[in-house]
């Protein structure tokens, strides 16, 4: 997909999600329906979902499209993990080149990993797609998943990820 028809794919799935986030206030069903509009928009995207934040090191899987994910990866694994410590978006153009990329699907080749946070800035999840295609994933896909991504600041998300502040101890 060459640059131009990316951004333009970009913006009509931003207008998607905006109409449909737009009176919804349950954070599940915000995730799902980026997760739909987006995997179904690219046809490079070959996994496209998030990693809940369920400790102070530790994500688990959904919602998500695509084969089947890994569900547990801790902070000090994969290119998920990566993100959730940085808490920076990590592009990488061939997974090979990622020292402990956690291989849940042999085709996976490139990805793209973004953070999410609350409206506090608290880490709540990561953001992954992955490519069957090698540099699949660039500043475009940057700017406009951060963009995407940031709209779920204004969701409640204490029912769906762990939450420090709600009582001051670990919940599994
Ligand atoms: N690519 C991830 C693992 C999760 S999946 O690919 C679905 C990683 O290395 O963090």
């Amino acid at each position: 997909m060459n640059r131009q028809s990316k951004v333009d794919t970009y913006q009509r799935v931003v207008q998607e999600i905006e109409a449909v986030l737009e009176s919804e206030t349950d954070l599940l069903a915000a995730m799902v329906s980026i997760v739909c509009l987006l995997h179904q928009a690219f046809d490079a995207y070959f996994w496209t979902g998030f990693y809940r934040r369920v400790g102070p090191d530790r994500l688990l899987v959904g919602p998500y499209q695509g084969t089947l994910g890994c569900l547990h990866i801790t902070f000090e694994r994969g290119v998920c993990g990566a993100c959730a410590r940085s808490t920076q978006t990590i592009i990488v153009p061939d997974v090979h080149e990622f020292p402990g990329h956690i291989a849940c699907d042999p085709n996976s080749k490139s990805e793209i990993v973004v953070p999410v946070f609350d409206r506090g800035g608290e880490l709540i999840a990561v953001f992954d797609v992955d490519s069957d295609q090698y540099g699949a994933f660039d500043e475009v896909d940057r700017r406009y998943l951060e963009s995407i991504m940031s709209r779920l600041a204004r969701f409640d998300a204490a029912p769906l990820v762990w939450r420090s502040s709600v009582d001051g101890r670990l919940v599994d």
